[in-house]
């Protein structure tokens, strides 16, 4: 398990503290997406992604050999996710978004697995019933965001359980107890389903390969979080004869609060992608900033943007030119700019993004047939 020494805690079902990705590379053993790589993306996509270009996605494991791959006509497909526990939130959005830009531009399939079975299993309080809401709710998101309905394929774990569950169980006979203890921090009090879940996100990691009848590179989007799933898989594709999933990791878009991931369990930190003109502008309004005491202080010593959640918000996301998102920086810094001007500038930009964003998940509901695959 990986639970680093007090300061910071990263597992896929809890994410506490100020996390030093410098360190979480080290913990985890992943490498840092170097220029060299950068640069090799980019002779692919002709530009590098504003995640890429702000190390928002900023970690791999055998990215290069998906590119090697990739260069000798041998091409990957995209696997990704979410655990329909609650309404998407636009740190969801981030490694979605992602995806989208890589399916886009290298033209490749993608696999996106809904797993409403561990949200069951991991939250006492939703019942079947709920998480298949639920599902059905966030897949509106995933549609959203714009995948192309040809080279995409979503699926419920609950809903393809048949197809997954033949390639789950030869995942679980390599898998130990005390593996899953160690690498998720389980207990023997733990239900058993929630022992099992595990081999279940592994299958998409290699179903391209089983369904195609011959190997095929897979690589995986995702925030860090996920990242001990994937380990396992890594160590049991070669034994299944498959390759290992290749992966690429994102940072945490912070909450509005004072610290921590943005997270479902504290919705008034957080923006979901149902939220109103008017809810955005109140919970920008309360955002934790770098700001000093008083506007006096402000002016006269300037403000922190590095702890500022306004300003992570615009240089994550929502302000895409590089010059002008280093101009604010560096104003902020010189106390030339006060808290109130960036709040707005963000809110209105949320608003906009939110409203498209809504327009497309309405069209969405037109067009679920086009995506969904189940047995
Ligand atoms: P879930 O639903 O917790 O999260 C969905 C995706 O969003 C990422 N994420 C974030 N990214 C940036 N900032 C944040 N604040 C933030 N919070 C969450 C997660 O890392 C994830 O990529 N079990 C998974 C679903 C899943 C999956 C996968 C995810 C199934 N197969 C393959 C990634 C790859 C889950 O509960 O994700």
């Amino acid at each position: 398990m990986i639970r680093m020494k007090k300061d910071f805690i990263v597992t896929p079902w809890e994410v506490k503290g100020k996390i030093d990705y410098d360190k979480l590379i080290r913990d985890f053993g992943i490498q840092l997406l170097s220029e060299d790589l950068l640069g090799r993306i980019k002779k692919h996509t002709g530009e590098l992604h504003i995640f890429l270009r702000r190390g928002v996605f900023f970690a791999h494991r055998d990215l290069d050999w998906v590119l090697d791959e990739y260069e000798k006509g041998n091409k990957f497909y995209l696997y990704t996710g979410r655990g329909p526990s609650g309404h998407t939130h636009i740190g969801h959005l981030i490694p979605w978004m992602f995806t989208r830009w890589l399916q886009e531009k290298f033209d490749v399939e993608l696999y996106f697995q809904m797993t409403d079975d561990e949200k069951f299993l991991f939250k006492p309080q939703l019942s079947i019933e709920d998480v298949q809401k639920l599902t059905a709710d966030n897949i509106l998101d995933v549609i959203a965001v714009g995948f192309d309905p040809n080279k995409t394929r979503i699926f419920s774990d609950i809903d393809y359980a048949k197809t997954l569950y033949r390639e789950a169980i030869r995942v679980a006979k390599h898998l130990t107890f005390s593996t899953v203890k160690a690498v998720f921090g389980l207990k023997e009090s733990s239900n058993v389903g929630q022992i099992f879940f595990t081999s279940m996100q592994s299958v998409p990691a290699f179903l391209g390969s089983v369904k195609a009848g011959k190997n095929i590179p897979c690589l995986i989007p995702l925030a860090c979080d996920q990242d001990p799933h994937f380990r396992i898989t890594r160590d049991i594709a070669p034994k299944l004869g498959y390759y290992k999933p290749a992966i690429i990791h994102s940072k945490f878009l912070p909450g509005l609060g004072a610290g921590g991931k943005m997270s479902t369990s504290m919705p008034s930190t957080c923006i979901f992608t149902t939220d109103t003109p008017d809810v955005v502008r109140k919970k920008v309004w309360n955002a934790f900033t770098g700001g000093a005491a008083s506007k006096k202080e402000q002016e006269e010593l300037g403000g922190n943007p590095d702890v500022c959640t306004v300003y992570q918000y615009l240089y994550f996301l929502f302000e895409e030119n590089d010059k002008d998102v280093k101009k604010r920086y560096e104003k902020c810094r010189k106390g030339e700019i006060v808290c109130g001007k960036c709040k707005k500038f963000l809110t209105e930009r949320v608003i906009e993004f939110l409203k498209e964003h809504q327009k497309r998940r309405e069209k969405a509901k037109d067009v679920l047939d086009e995506f969904l695959i189940k047995d």
